[in-house]
């Protein structure tokens, strides 16, 4: 059962509807779902079909990728489920969103993800003035927050998320949890419309951390809710001290909230880096048409 003094949203990171169903029973509950390219192409149907030398059609994939969505939105229809568009360096604003509305309309509980890029904010910029509910993906500085805050200024609190990469931070000897307590710091200036979502999660202490420092939710894979809960769901305490090893800190910077999202400096290589993952695991389950 939720623990009682449990105020972060737990959601699972995964493309899997099964793994879904077995969270929900491990933990009594469950606020929502984030899914991206690289963990639907992991999906075992999808898998399975792949080994048998069977790939996708760009059509089959989406609509695969629509029935996925749908399956987990039965399972938590209270909760969010966050879809991602397809987005590469060349993909367009315009594309990107098209492809938002299309996403939103498959279920009634949907964030749509959008990168921390240029043209993923001017996407997002616009889905947030035709009232739908964003998640900015692929974050990892203080500047690219503060620029989602400007460029989803407007959005009712809980229509926009913004999702730091907490794991990918520490991949690269930096304290990703760092940048989570900076968000929430800059943010204490703002009005709240945007909730911070710690992603890219790889172990049960960035999940007590994100709990401690008061993310608004916290998504993470099914190994690490699973040992959560085997552990019986422990809440960070008091004396609850993050021990982030030999990573180096990240500074807090003082950033005025106030500019147009277009006067932050929002470019960052992990952003690119995991563009380009995210298209490159779509584009591997898609067979080449000759034309
Ligand atoms: C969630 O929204 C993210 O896509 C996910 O947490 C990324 O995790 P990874 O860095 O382990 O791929």
């Amino acid at each position: 059962m939720r623990p009682k003094n449990l105020k972060t949203r737990i959601f699972l990171d995964g493309g899997d509807p099964e793994e879904t169903k077995e969270v929900i029973r491990l933990l009594g509950f469950l606020d929502g779902q984030t899914t991206n390219p690289t963990l639907i192409s992991k999906n075992p149907r999808a898998r399975h079909r792949l080994e048998k030398g069977e790939k996708f059609t760009r059509e089959e994939i989406i609509d695969f990728y629509q029935e996925t969505v749908k399956e987990i939105s039965k399972l938590i229809p209270q909760g969010s489920i966050s879809v991602e568009v397809y987005a590469d360096h060349l993909t367009l604003a315009e594309t990107m969103l098209s492809q938002g509305k299309e996403m939103f309309s498959w279920i009634p509980n949907a964030h749509i993800k959008f990168p921390t890029s240029q043209e993923g904010l001017k996407a997002a910029e616009q889905a947030v003035k035709s009232g739908m509910r964003v998640n900015l993906t692929l974050c990892f500085s203080q500047e690219q927050a503060a620029a989602v805050y400007a460029a989803t200024r407007g959005a009712k609190r809980g229509d926009a998320f913004v999702s730091p990469f907490i794991g990918r931070l520490d991949d690269r000897g930096e304290n990703g949890m760092d940048l989570i307590s900076h968000i929430l710091q800059m943010y204490r200036k703002g009005d709240g419309h945007v909730m911070v979502l710690t992603a890219s999660v790889r172990k049960i202490d960035h999940l007590l951390y994100a709990l401690k420092l008061g993310s608004d939710i916290m998504t993470a894979p099914f190994n690490v809710l699973k040992e959560w809960a085997e552990k019986g769901l422990p809440m960070p305490g008091d004396d609850y001290v993050y021990r982030p090893g030999g990573l180096k800190s990240i500074p807090f910077k003082e950033i005025d909230l106030t500019k147009n999202w277009q006067s932050y400096d929002i470019g960052h290589e992990l952003t690119d880096k995991g563009m380009e993952r995210f298209s490159a695991d779509w584009n591997a389950l898609i067979k080449v048409e000759i034309a």
